[in-house]
């Protein structure tokens, strides 16, 4: 897969971790019906403020969520510093709205960095433009310049705040950019600042679309403010699409639709989960398809038990066969779309079961790299195998599926796997002339069933 840029060193981690754990917790969790309650039940402000302040979660113990994140395999966080309803979960001098000032009288934001960096996670921090309080916000620079001022000083302050006073943030996630764009916001101008308070740091594409910078509309008015030109990685949501130009991280629910605790829920199964974790690998190159995962942990503070369940037994998963995701080369060398997905690292090639037929042979076809050995990674069980051509042959697979998430087999080669022409071009792409030429030479040309003994 061609991509069109190098990645630095300072963010070889992000490529390296592929898995990152996206956290929406504030007060919003005690309606238990998504972080967005607020505005899409058109709730009374004053109201949704007095249950805000009140909140105080009793059981939120960051050393147990970040151990548990460990366990289940994830390398990095993203925790919600402040949402659309404008409620800050750190100490902010700017306002005191926030977790520190109200009722828990606690910096959440201080102590969920503290505990997943000393579990070694790279930080991030989600921080939304849009303040659902605010009239100014909606109303703009346009219509009131004075207002939109002191909203846009009160936005950059918080961010830089957030940037200053945690130490080193590896990963800054903006969302919720609507009605703005990036000139209201100056957010190209915020991001100088932010990369000389952290040099390091990874930015999301939800800048807004600059009419000054680019004059390109990218979020398609669907309000995230995704922009094609503006930050470091891309952000697809709810999908899985290759950004070639940049590198990308899918955020993906848990659960069907919402992302913050939802009493009620329905949960998507944990295999459909690590499909998606597998899925991004596969996409991604050598530039990260990354999978941020997220939890809605709930009003008392806690990770919700179907959650950890799942996260758990992936994370058992990625214990024995993580080799085929972290710091993955990306996949899809040949066509393997009626077993389950590829990875590679360097001369490895990994075989991500999905469909586990019981046969005792596999046939790959159109691999040409010579063929080492072959390992049953599930079990680590060497393998017998056969390279004819560009067919390799594996013998001796259990009947029984040796996971009940999908085996992996890993085929050592002499070199960086590589496939012929039809698996690096398979359906769909390259020349139609060699699908003729199939056609032609192992069947003729007409439609009646032509040489079929019967
Ligand atoms: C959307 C939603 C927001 C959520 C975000 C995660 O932009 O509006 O609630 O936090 O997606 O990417």
């Amino acid at each position: 897969m061609t991509t069109q840029f190098t990645v630095p060193d300072k963010w070889k981690w992000f490529t390296e971790s592929r898995y990152g754990m996206f956290i929406h917790w504030g007060p919003y969790a005690q309606y238990a019906r998504g972080e967005q309650v607020l505005f899409r039940e058109h709730l009374d402000h004053a109201e949704y403020a007095e249950q805000a302040c009140a909140w105080n979660p009793e059981h939120f113990d960051p050393e147990l969520w970040a151990r548990t994140a460990k366990k289940a395999g994830f390398k990095y966080a993203c925790f919600t510093t402040r949402h659309h309803d404008g409620y800050c979960m750190w100490d902010s001098a700017y306002t005191d709205y926030s977790s520190a000032k109200q009722a828990p009288k606690r910096d959440f934001v201080r102590e969920y960095v503290d505990a997943f960096r000393k579990e070694g996670f790279r930080i991030g921090l989600y921080y939304s433009w849009i303040d659902w309080r605010l009239p100014a916000y909606f109303d703009g620079p346009a219509n009131d310049p004075e207002g939109w001022a002191k909203v846009r000083d009160y936005l950059h302050n918080q961010v830089k705040e957030l940037l200053t006073n945690y130490g080193q943030i590896d990963h800054f996630f903006f969302d919720g950019v609507w009605p703005r764009n990036a000139d209201d916001l100056e957010s190209v101008k915020l991001v100088e600042t932010m990369r000389e308070l952290q040099p390091g740091i990874l930015i999301n594409n939800r800048l807004g679309y600059s009419e000054a910078h680019d004059g390109y509309r990218a979020d398609g008015g669907v309000g995230a403010g995704d922009s094609d030109t503006l930050g470091d990685f891309g952000t697809p949501e709810h999908l899985i699409v290759v950004d070639r130009k940049r590198l990308w991280e899918s955020c993906q629910v848990t659960t069907w639709r919402l992302w913050s605790h939802v009493t009620g829920e329905r949960w998507r199964p944990a295999d459909y989960l690590l499909d998606m974790l597998c899925e991004c690998t596969e996409k991604g190159g050598e530039h990260g398809g990354n999978l941020l995962l997220n939890v809605g942990p709930t009003a008392d503070g806690q990770f919700p038990p179907e959650f950890v369940q799942r996260a758990m037994e992936i994370g058992s998963w990625l214990e024995v066969h993580g080799e085929a995701i972290y710091g993955s080369d990306g996949g899809a060398i040949t066509e393997f779309i009626t077993r389950g997905r590829q990875t590679t690292r360097g001369n490895n090639l990994y075989l991500i079961i999905r469909f586990w037929d019981g046969r005792p042979q596999m046939r790959l076809a159109d691999l040409v790299t010579k063929v080492k050995g072959v390992t049953l990674l599930t079990t680590g069980q060497r393998l017998d195998f056969e390279q004819i051509g560009n067919e390799l042959f594996i013998n001796g697979l259990p009947k029984e599926s040796p996971s009940r998430l999908f085996p992996v087999i890993r085929v050592e080669c002499d070199g960086k796997p590589e496939a012929n022409q039809w698996g690096r071009e398979r359906l769909w792409e390259g020349d139609p002339a060699r699908v003729a030429a199939w056609a032609r030479e192992q069947r003729g040309t007409s439609v009646y069933a032509d040489g079929v003994e019967r």
